[in-house]
């Protein structure tokens, strides 16, 4: 099976294995893990931040991220497919009281003008107040578009205008710096809070980061452990991401070059894919899903008449050249 439902499902290469088994440990709720300490510093510095919290997951990172910037009853705002609100189940909601609005735009981009005119000020104890705007680089639901860094700057400035924070879910910020040159810096500058993660593209079996200042990460310490999220001898899996980081971010360009092959298969202007994922518009997704599963490709539905499909570190040139045939002979037909 080709699979291309998700840059989630690889498995650790040989050398990450050695890396995990080899990685020196301790009991990281005391602060003790050696490894995990390695990776929150270098993964604090590669965006320019003070902080950085290692999570089993992204999902608990944005949580821990946005439960620093807006206080229950306050408001984030956010582009409407937003994974925090489309894919995170409530989460927010329900473990900070936190409350959302949405602004839409067709690439998951920002809108400043909308974003000036959705922003609720503080306007007393009775109502609603924006505290925090938080945006997806790369967009998963909007074809892992990368979000122009001079609108984020133009963000950032809007921001301060307004005296909100902006939090960044940079799940696959790594694509976004590999396909636009931008330092990962840079990208980190225009953020108070950021979630990354290690076990999409960049091949780690687990593992996020939520990024902030020395005081967010502190308390963001604290909420992961009453969320139960804290964790032992766990430097054997932030070895996995250090190693991945080493070896797996580079190579993304080829991901980024295997999507245009398979965009273009799918009828699609290669150019308007910028990262590693592709997503088509077609009358009938399940229909699209199940042929392509009989043909040995896994692709994944993502509404009724949307397709999606990624490439990663386990699909070679070949094997993405075999599902582009698969798939450009299924769309065609019908
Ligand atoms: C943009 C984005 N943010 C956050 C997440 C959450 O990551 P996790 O699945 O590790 O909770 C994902 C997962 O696909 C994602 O695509």
């Amino acid at each position: 099976m080709i699979d291309l439902r998700s840059d989630t499902v690889t498995r650790p290469t040989e050398g990450m294995r050695r890396a995990m088994a080899d990685a020196e440990v301790g009991d990281d709720v005391y602060g003790e893990d050696p490894t995990v300490a390695v990776l929150q510093e270098r993964v604090a510095a590669l965006f320019g931040h003070e902080a950085a919290l290692f999570t089993p997951t992204g999902s608990m990172a944005n949580v821990l991220a946005l439960a620093a910037l807006v206080g229950p009853g306050q408001e984030v705002i956010c582009e409407s497919r937003a994974h925090i609100l489309r894919a995170e189940l409530g989460a927010h909601g329900a473990l900070t009281g936190l409350t959302s609005r949405t602004w839409s735009s067709p690439a998951g981009q920002v809108d400043l003008e909308e974003i000036r005119e959705m922003h609720a000020p503080d306007m007393g104890p009775f109502f609603v107040r924006t505290t925090a705007i938080s945006v997806e680089n790369t967009h998963n639901f909007a074809g892992g578009a990368v979000l122009p860094v001079q609108d984020l700057h133009r963000l950032r400035g809007l921001a301060d205008d307004l005296g909100c924070r902006v939090h960044v879910d940079g799940a696959r910020i790594w694509n976004a710096h590999v396909a636009t040159g931008t330092p990962l810096a840079e990208y980190g500058g225009i953020a108070d809070t950021m979630a990354v993660c290690l076990s999409k593209g960049l091949g780690a079996p687990i593992g996020s980061l939520m990024i902030g200042s020395a005081e967010q990460v502190e308390e963001a310490r604290v909420r992961r452990k009453r969320m139960g999220g804290g964790m032992r001898q766990v430097g054997v899996l932030a070895a996995a991401g250090l190693y991945a980081l080493d070896h797996h971010l580079d190579r993304m360009a080829e991901d980024h070059e295997h999507a245009r092959l398979l965009a273009e298969a799918c009828g699609q202007d290669p150019d308007l894919t910028e990262t590693n994922i592709v997503v088509v518009e077609t009358a009938d997704a399940p229909a699209v899903v199940a042929a392509a599963r009989e043909q040995g490709v896994l692709v994944g539905a993502v509404g009724p008449t949307r397709v999606r499909m990624l490439t990663h570190l386990d699909v070679d040139r070949a094997a993405v050249e075999q599902a582009a045939k698969v798939l450009a002979q299924i769309l065609r037909t019908g």
